[in-house]
């Protein structure tokens, strides 16, 4: 599997420094039949969403046929002592920047004429993937073909976007919107709607989609904001001596918690020479058997219940990578979502979250330096202030879809009221 993710790896790369420059190579669109299907109506699927994902945990949603996310590819390594010439020159002396354009339908395109639409987006597909390499990011505003999922199908078919499995199908937490045209959710949960999706890149243990195709089938009643944040921006944003210490001492994200409070019922000798032991290593066995990627555990006295638990931790990686397209230095670590402080920072302001169901409950993520040294207060505080400067919030309407490099740009979104049905589709390359 290695190998042949290898092989798709150096398939995806697809492009060089000459991105910025715009050019790309454009070819004949795929032509490919779908059959028709409307996305669900969202509002009736509001108690529904928030049961979703136990089953789904079990059996990945029945999206088939399509190969699994890529791996990370995270390039030549940048050194701590590298990031301030990094940034001597500033942005302004880049060859491009992150930015995020609004592509409208061509004038002579009837609205609601979805065919005319669709050819459009095949006549002008390497302008659109010309200005995705250039910036990262593309808005689509104002067509009428990706209002359902049968016609969203279609727009990433007509760029020739390769759709892969999500990232975390392995442990498949996230339910699906349409198997058929190979859709997830968003957090569309009305239980998660106080909770800000603090600003990632969609990253799982080791593997990575190379793009991200969110699309909105139907805006909150209101908020529910898509967030976007260029990882160049804010590797310009960013303190430097906090980006050197990051990139010297590394990120582990902690990616999963099991709750032991109920060790404390057992005497100091058996807890710590058989029970922990014994746990430790069946949830390894039981977490290997699901994932594949390592993750290593560690009991913490304090969870994130204040109670004893065994905490699972991805690898140590660095903050700062190279965009593979653009060669840009990107930030890209998931701490604005990743870190409890962060999260419980933002939460104090919105209000107590709701309890939830399914994947979410495990979704207790951590973060901390890679020698297991804390991020000071004042250390997360900057990467939310530097992070927040640099975001810009997108109200999608329906039909709306934002198109990302999920290397050059990070995506969360605001808190809503109402219900609101938005969905991503990854992929793993672009066809020619
Ligand atoms: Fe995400």
């Amino acid at each position: 599997m290695a190998a042949r993710a290898r092989a798709r790896r150096g398939a995806a790369a697809g492009g060089s420094s000459a991105a910025c420059s715009g050019l790309r190579a454009a070819g004949a669109a795929r032509a490919r039949a779908v059959a028709a299907r409307a996305a669900a109506p969202a509002a009736a699927g509001d108690r529904a969403q928030d049961k979703k994902g136990i089953l789904e945990a079990f059996t990945g949603g029945g999206v088939t046929d399509i190969d699994p996310s890529p791996l990370v590819q995270w390039g030549a390594d940048i050194s701590a002592g590298a990031i301030a010439d990094l940034r001597a020159a500033g942005k302004e002396a880049q060859a491009c920047r992150d930015g995020l354009p609004v592509l409208e339908p061509s004038a002579g395109v009837v609205r609601g004429d979805l065919a005319a639409e669709e050819a459009d987006l095949v006549a002008r597909k390497e302008e659109f993937l010309a200005a995705l390499a250039a910036n990262g990011a593309l808005h689509f505003r104002g067509w009428d073909l990706m209002k359902d999922a049968e016609g969203f199908h279609r727009f990433y078919d007509a760029l020739g976007m390769d759709p892969c499995l999500d990232p975390i199908h392995s442990v498949a937490a996230r339910p699906v919107s349409s198997a058929e045209h190979k859709i997830y959710e968003a957090v569309n949960k009305p239980s998660r709607s106080n909770y800000v999706v603090g600003m990632h890149n969609e990253m799982v243990g080791t593997q990575a989609p190379r793009y991200a195709g969110f699309v909105c089938f139907k805006p909150a009643d209101e908020g529910g904001e898509f967030w976007v944040c260029g990882g160049n921006d804010l590797f310009h944003e960013l303190s430097i001596p906090l980006l050197e210490k990051m990139q010297q001492k590394q990120v582990i994200f902690s990616v999963v918690e099991f709750p032991m409070g109920f060790l404390k019922g057992l005497s100091e000798e058996v807890r710590e020479n058989v029970a922990k032991p014994l746990i430790k290593a069946a949830v390894g066995v039981a977490v290997k058997f699901k994932v594949d990627f390592d993750v290593f555990f560690r009991f913490v006295d304090q969870g994130y219940d204040g109670e004893m638990a065994l905490q699972g931790y991805a690898s140590p990686q660095p903050a700062v990578i190279r965009d593979p397209v653009s060669q840009l230095p990107v930030y890209f670590c998931n701490l604005h979502s990743h870190s409890k402080f962060l999260r419980d920072d933002r939460q104090k302001a919105l209000g107590e979250l709701q309890k939830t169901t399914g994947a979410s409950q495990a979704n207790k993520t951590d973060v901390s330096y890679g020698d297991d040294d804390m991020f000071s207060d004042e250390e997360l505080r900057e990467v939310d202030r530097a992070t927040m400067k640099c975001v810009k919030q997108v109200a999608m309407e329906h039909g709306d879809v934002m198109l990302l490099d999920n290397y050059r740009t990070m995506h969360g979104r605001g808190t809503f009221k109402g219900s609101r049905h938005n969905a991503v589709a990854w992929f793993s390359r672009v066809i020619a």
